[in-house]
């Protein structure tokens, strides 16, 4: 099980990554106080990945779009079909465009309009508000390198039935679409940090981050190959070679969601789906897993660093967001307890494991990084 040691070593890292000492350490710590986490919360139904839409509030002036603010709390009749827990996720930005065309077509009314975008897993790869993930492809490249080639001895296939294979393959391919977005996300988060003149040794934890995702990618396209008895791949995925984060402030939102979050209960997940894995494949998702912290804590040196070059308003939506707190609800509807040999967490257990990241890390980083940005 990912334990409490764990979670305080985790922790520890991230506080220290931001460059925090040990007097920071003591306080986040003492100041943990949770209440107990309710376990038997109603599974929630499965629902489409990533929906998204727009919204348009009234601007305090009637002037240029620059009156408006770049980051507001979503409203609210907006989203409306989303539940509760997951309207805390969504993600919200100002929209220029949109704010033209609406504000060309009712002159007399003023607007300021945004886009949302429900939160996904993992580091998400987001062009223009929209998660990209490439769909499987028939191919033989990806699942042969060392690391693939000992996934595929580790996947323990060989007297499993034809239905649990199918489970199987589609949770791995899930997860390898997953793990190859992160190198295109980890890609274009190099190019943001170049482009706002970031120091050489983030680029070069970024850039060694992305080859980690390849690697995890490899084992788990190997994985769905060997479940799923054919040799799978990622097909093309159209990224556009562009920085997406144009201010320190958009830089440090959004890798506070991405990566503070989405990658500390990533790592987290990681953890506790090795504890449970068959002796071999429990070594290889320990290495996920330590890669996975690993990311986790860059990403906070690099929300620390975007944040200190100077950044009210974004802090502002980091207090706020945090303050209403994170929802990771179970992705893998199919995954059943039988499953956790072959690394598949249950709901429950996926949700529970979350939750625990949630309250035991990210929200004491959380308040370390903005008491650094106070
Ligand atoms: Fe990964
Ligand atoms: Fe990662």
């Amino acid at each position: 099980m990912f334990g409490s040691t764990n979670l305080a070593r985790a922790r520890r890292s991230y506080l220290l990554a931001m460059g925090l000492g040990a007097a920071t350490l003591a306080g986040c710590q003492q100041r943990e106080r949770w209440p107990e986490e309710k376990t038997d919360r109603p599974k929630p139904p499965p629902e489409p990945p990533c929906r998204n839409g727009e919204f348009c509030v009234p601007s305090a002036s009637s002037a240029e779009d620059t009156a408006c603010e770049t980051y507001v709390p979503l409203p609210a009749g907006a989203a409306a079909e989303l539940t509760p827990e997951k309207r805390r996720q969504v993600r919200v930005r100002f929209d220029g465009e949109l704010t033209a065309t609406h504000r060309a077509g009712d002159p007399g009314h003023a607007s300021c309009c945004y886009r949302w975008l429900e939160a996904c897993r993992g580091r998400p790869l987001l062009v223009d508000g929209e998660a990209l993930l490439a769909s499987a492809a028939p191919r033989g490249d990806w699942i042969q390198s060392r690391a693939a080639v000992a996934a595929r001895r580790a996947a323990g296939a060989d007297e499993i039935d034809e239905p649990t294979r199918a489970v199987l393959e589609r949770h791995w391919l899930r997860e390898a679409a997953h793990e190859h977005a992160s190198i295109a996300s980890f890609a274009l988060l190099a190019l943001d940090l170049v482009a706002l003149g970031a120091p050489p040794e983030l680029l070069r934890e970024v850039t060694n981050a992305a080859l980690d995702e390849i690697r995890h990618a490899e084992i788990a396209f190997a994985l769905a190959s060997t479940y799923g008895r054919r040799s799978l791949g990622p097909s093309p995925l159209a990224v556009p070679p562009r920085p997406r984060c144009a201010t320190p402030g958009d830089l440090a939102l959004d890798t506070y969601r991405s990566g503070c979050v989405a990658e500390t209960v990533a790592a987290a997940l990681a953890g506790e789906a090795a504890a449970g894995a068959s002796p071999l494949l429990a070594t290889i998702l320990r290495g996920i897993a330590a890669d996975e912290q690993r990311h986790a804590a860059l990403s906070w040196r690099v929300t620390a660093w975007a944040l200190r070059r100077g950044s009210a308003g974004a802090a502002r939506m980091i207090a706020h967001e945090s303050e209403l707190g994170f929802g990771f609800p179970a992705t893998t509807a199919a995954a059943e307890t039988s499953l956790v040999r072959f690394g598949v967490l249950a709901p429950t257990e996926r949700r529970r494991t979350a939750s625990r990241a949630i309250r035991s890390i990210v929200m004491p980083c959380t308040r370390a990084l903005l008491a650094l940005a106070a």
